[in-house]
């Protein structure tokens, strides 16, 4: 069925200027970008967003990755898209990553991995919701 996944292109992405190119790498394998935008993200937002992984040791590195730079978010959509947008991204640690995939295309490390894609339906819609007003996605 068609769905939508959160996406955000991250900081290592934006600064060497890749946004077209892993844009163009989701649209060439059917997902489309329904909606986006750039922002910085607040230290706030971005320890809430991986407020699930609080108590991991990269946390604090994570966070301050995460607000170091211009982020990307953006909903795509799509067949499947939150299993499709997973195989299009790759294995977190680029060095797990399969061919062709965004992270291994394009990743520095595991934590500067390029892109965060949802890991459920039922996460894409909070992390939607988190980040977008329903008049911004334009299906
Ligand atoms: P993401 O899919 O955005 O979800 C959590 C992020 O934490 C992950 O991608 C990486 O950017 C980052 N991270 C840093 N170190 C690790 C690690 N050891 N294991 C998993 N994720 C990590």
């Amino acid at each position: 069925a068609t769905e939508r996944t959160f996406s955000i292109l991250k900081p290592d992405a934006t600064r060497r200027n890749l946004t077209g190119k892993i844009n163009a790498v989701f649209e060439e394998q059917g997902l489309r970008v329904v909606a986006q935008k750039r922002i910085l993200m607040s230290k706030l937002q971005a320890e809430t967003f991986y407020g699930v992984h609080k108590e991991r040791p990269f946390f604090n590195d994570l966070v301050s990755f995460m607000t170091s730079g211009p982020v990307v978010v953006q909903v795509l959509e799509g067949e499947n898209a939150v299993a499709k947008n997973r195989e299009i991204m790759g294995a977190t640690n680029p060095a797990n990553a399969a061919e062709g995939t965004i992270r291994k295309l394009f990743a520095e490390s595991i934590e500067a991995n390029s892109v965060h894609g949802s890991d459920s339906p039922e996460n894409a819609a909070i992390e939607i919701a988190y980040f977008f007003a329903g008049l911004e996605i334009v299906g």
